[in-house]
């Protein structure tokens, strides 16, 4: 099969295409046929090998894992031993940050507990665009209990991959929500529900006068002092974003209850809950690029610049 490969951390341009042995499932694992996939940080961060200290896990002079690739939709190819409610022919998506990555390619197996029936309204690139981000924005939101209407909710970096899920996602839920962005993506969070909006080129969140019950940090670019200070009396926040070291440990040491940093691991049971909340009209993946497969690179390139609108898709076959 063909797949995107890397041999050693760097920049996009790492990645080459070579033709690597098909997988076969182990039991309890499908062999899925990947239609689409969607790029996420998680790419490049393990791509370059950053932050340094991960690769004590990805591999410390060399990438263990050599295909990337968290987020595919597509179809099964085959089920391991053991799998007895998948057969082939199902249309499904799965988030594999858990199991090993291996989504650029064109077949994966990944373990059934990592994968949920893909949306049937959705296209596969639209469903490749959901797991990993929508599923981060769902476990941010909830971290510290379920929202409830009464509540104001800020999103941080709300037209991000995680951003523009967890606006809708909060939406949904009730609550007033005021979405962070910059000046040209105003009238994109105001799309996707967002109640009142915050240009972060002009206005700083922590400075204005609003308090929220709760802050979803997408980009984690604020000290825990300023989220404090834009909480109202007992209100929480989770980060979920990475954009420094300093900020990281800033959360992790100086965070507590009140300011948590998140990380999300989807299961199938979030995927299953992403899915009734897409077929119910509740919740719909924005796209911001299609690449094809060969252009995967770009696709990496393009979101690492970190200005993407919504998601970034690799489609594998028309879908
Ligand atoms: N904890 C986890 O499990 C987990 C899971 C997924 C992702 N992440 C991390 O979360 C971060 C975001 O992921 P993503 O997929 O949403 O990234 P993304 O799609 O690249 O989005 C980045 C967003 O950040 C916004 N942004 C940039 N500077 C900003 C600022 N100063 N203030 C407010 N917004 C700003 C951008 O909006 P503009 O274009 O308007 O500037 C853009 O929409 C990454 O660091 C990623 O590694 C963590």
């Amino acid at each position: 099969m063909k797949a995107f490969i890397y041999e050693r951390y760097g920049p996009p341009e790492t990645l080459r295409m070579a033709e690597v042995d098909t997988p076969a499932p182990d039991a309890g694992e499908v062999l899925v046929r990947v239609l689409a996939a969607s790029v996420n940080a998680a790419d490049w961060h393990v791509l370059r090998g950053k932050p340094l200290f991960s690769r004590a896990t990805l591999g410390l002079l060399r990438p263990k894992h050599k295909i990337l690739g968290v987020d595919i939709a597509g179809q099964v190819e085959a089920v391991g031993s053991g799998v007895t409610h998948l057969q082939p022919g199902d249309e499904v998506y799965a988030n594999l940050l858990d199991h090993g990555y291996g989504g650029f390619a064109d077949y994966v197996a990944v373990p059934v507990g990592a994968l949920s029936l893909k949306p049937a309204k959705l296209s596969f690139e639209e469903a490749a665009a959901v797991p990993m981000a929508a599923g981060t924005a769902l476990q941010g939101l909830r971290h510290h209990g379920e929202l409830r209407p009464d509540q104001q909710v800020l999103i941080n970096g709300a037209t991000g991959g995680v951003g523009s899920f967890a606006v809708q996602l909060a939406k949904a839920s009730g609550p007033e929500v005021t979405a962070v962005t910059s000046t040209g993506n105003l009238e994109l969070v105001r799309s996707l529900g967002a109640d009142h909006v915050v240009d972060y080129t002009t206005t700083d969140f922590a400075r204005g006068g609003r308090r929220y019950d709760r802050i979803l940090d997408t980009v984690g670019n604020r000290s825990v002092a300023d989220l404090r200070r834009a909480l109202a009396s007992g209100g929480k926040a989770a980060v979920t974003g990475f954009t420094s070291m300093r900020r990281l440990l800033g959360v992790s040491l100086r965070g507590g209850k009140d300011v948590a940093q998140v990380s999300a691991h989807v299961t199938t049971r979030d995927l299953e809950l992403l899915s009734e909340l897409i077929e119910a009209g509740r919740l719909r993946p924005q796209i911001d690029r299609r690449y094809r497969f060969a252009d995967l690179p770009a696709a990496i390139a393009y979101l690492e610049q970190g200005h993407a609108r919504a998601k970034v898709v690799v489609a594998l076959t028309a879908s």
